[in-house]
């Protein structure tokens, strides 16, 4: 098809227009990571960002898990390519801190403490994380979460002796709500 001459200057004005918009885009207010299980572990879930008051809301539901603790951490890269979730790296540490607790000062920015399970296998977890940030050093968009077979202790460096890897997600920049 042969475009008219006012047409084709119309395709280039919204051709513009697109570029405005994507290199000015709207900074990250909510991220999302699809948790899902590695290998057979049969635990999944999802893990809500938003941007709130003095860092972000993390928002975790879980299920198929064993009753009890089990570490959770934002892990360096965000690959659950490989079957035993070994692809995500270490802990996320862009500080150069020791492994600790969310609650400690000094820690690794991915140390988001435990996720403990019900008898029923599902877990929860709601709190204000202060040290993720969706910009800057600390930011967690296209890092990964990690569930582990056992607790994280807080204290062995530099897992919290936390086990295996259960499930895996990608934290990716989601729409606002
Ligand atoms: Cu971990
Ligand atoms: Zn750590």
């Amino acid at each position: 098809m042969r475009l008219a001459p006012l047409a084709v200057s119309a395709v280039a004005v919204a051709s513009v227009a697109v570029r405005a918009v994507l290199g000015a885009p709207a900074p990250v207010t909510r991220a999302v990571a699809a948790v899902a299980s590695l290998g057979s572990s049969g635990v999944s879930g999802s893990v809500v960002f938003t941007k709130a008051e003095g860092g972000l809301r993390v928002q975790g539901k879980l299920s198929g898990l064993k009753e009890g603790a089990h570490g959770f951490h934002v892990h360096e890269f965000g690959d659950c390519s490989a079957p035993d979730g070994a692809s995500a790296g270490g802990h996320f540490n862009p500080t150069g801190e020791p492994h600790a607790g969310p609650h400690d000062a000094s820690r690794h920015a991915g140390d988001m403490g435990n996720i403990t399970a019900a008898a029923d296998g599902t877990a929860s977890v709601d709190y204000v994380d202060p040290r993720l940030a969706f910009d800057g050093p600390t930011s967690v968009l296209g890092r990964g979460v990690i569930v582990h077979a056992n607790p994280d202790d807080f204290k062995t460096q530099p897992t919290g002796n936390a086990g295996g890897r259960l499930a895996c997600g990608v934290i990716g920049a989601a729409k606002p709500e």
